[in-house]
């Protein structure tokens, strides 16, 4: 029965590619087909990663059962052209060794809580540390570094994809069993939605989010710092020489992080700023004007005037981080065959804050048995 059912999921993929490569798969906007699987490569420990491709409303997405990982986004210019606007490897060995979340799912934490330490309900907790004295995204296996169990779906107009990962009790140091949902769906228009959940049998700190590196342009095409940016946000987090808040929400007005104005991305990154130091350019929370929400509201907009290629985002977070590809530094080879220097992508991560599990004032990050975390980000592409 199993083996049937692969057969066929393989077939549909061979006619799906083929399709794709002629040119005559471009959604209509009616609905799509259902996402296609192939093998995409086998770990060292002899575990299939598979591939997922789907379609819809004029977005082309490739997703990896490892990581979740999106390893191509496709999307028009103002001319129809394709590029695919997402960092990412050919290959699942480049993943293994040396990605840096490339395209990935963060879990069970994204980005930094300090020393790798909180205490929750009067117990203290050891994490998985693995950025100098910190744990980042999650520890040295977080969720980007996890297969999820993958299933393709249709359902009216939308296509999709729904990702299971089950995080067992004391896994990177987090206490209880997370059971981890995340929901890609393409809609009718094109959007990209994410919906995250989870839920657990202890009571745990929880902060998902999605790591993709954008450039509009093309990934492997150059800088982003030409690439124009606005977010919602009067406030973000200032943080000290390790990347941890110092807990201060302090003012964009006046220094580089003031995006409430569309500017270019590169257009103060060279300040001599102090935090712009910390992070060898951006690397940082911004405080969502609108907090969390029941509903996504749009929070930032990218937009790449060579080409036209725009991105909205809309979230229920609070946070935003927005990092700009600092670290990136010519040693890594991307699925276009180019490489990919400082800069040449940046990501911008809806989330809860940094560290928020050892900072009281910050929206908190606790899930208890019983309730289920739940989040939404909608990505929104035109030309
Ligand atoms: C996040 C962090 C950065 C860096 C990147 C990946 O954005 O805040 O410091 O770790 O991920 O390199």
């Amino acid at each position: 029965m199993e083996t049937s059912r692969r057969t066929v999921i393989a077939a549909a993929a061979a006619a799906g590619v083929a399709a794709a490569t002629a040119g005559t798969a471009h959604a209509s906007g009616a609905g799509g087909r259902k996402p296609v699987k192939e093998l995409f490569g086998t770990l060292a420990d002899g575990t299939k990663v598979h591939r997922w491709s789907l379609e819809n409303g004029g977005t082309r997405l490739k997703v990896l059962s490892y990581g979740g990982v999106v390893q191509s986004l496709e999307i028009p210019d103002r001319r129809g052209r394709y590029r695919n606007v997402s960092l990412g490897f050919a290959n699942i060995e480049d993943y293994v060794a040396s990605s840096p979340y490339f395209g990935a799912l963060i879990g069970r934490y994204g980005n930094r809580i300090a020393k790798g330490r909180f205490t929750l309900d009067g117990t203290a907790y050891q994490l998985s540390v693995n950025d100098g004295e910190n744990s980042l995204h999650g520890g040295a296996k977080g969720f980007d570094k996890r297969v999820w169990d993958v299933e393709g779906f249709t359902s009216g107009s939308d296509v999709g994809l729904v990702l299971h990962y089950v995080s067992g009790d004391g896994e990177m140091g987090y206490p209880g069993t997370l059971r981890a949902t995340v929901t890609y769906t393409l809609t009718r228009d094109g959007d990209w939605r994410i919906d995250y959940a989870a839920t657990t049998d202890k009571a745990t700190v929880v902060n998902l989010t999605s790591h993709v590196y954008w450039n509009l342009a093309g990934e492997g095409s150059g800088s982003i710092y030409d690439h124009e940016l606005s977010i919602a946000a009067a406030r973000y987090t200032p943080v000290d020489s390790g990347l941890i808040p110092t807990g201060e929400l302090a003012k964009v007005a006046g220094t580089p992080f003031d995006f409430r104005r569309t500017k270019a991305v590169g257009e103060d990154i060279r300040e001599a700023d102090q935090q712009l130091l910390y992070g060898q350019g951006i690397d940082h929370n911004w405080v969502l004007d609108k907090g969390i929400t029941a509903r996504p509201e749009h929070i930032a907009t990218l937009r790449d005037p060579s080409s036209g290629r725009t991105l909205k985002i809309a979230t229920t977070e609070p946070g935003l981080q927005f990092y700009s590809g600092n670290f990136l530094d010519g040693t890594l080879v991307g699925s276009g065959d180019h490489i990919y220097r400082q800069g040449d992508a940046l990501c911008l991560e809806t989330q809860h804050f940094p560290d928020s599990p050892n900072q009281p004032s910050f929206p908190s990050t606790v899930l208890r048995p019983g309730e289920t975390y739940r989040t939404t980000t909608v990505h929104s592409f035109s030309a």
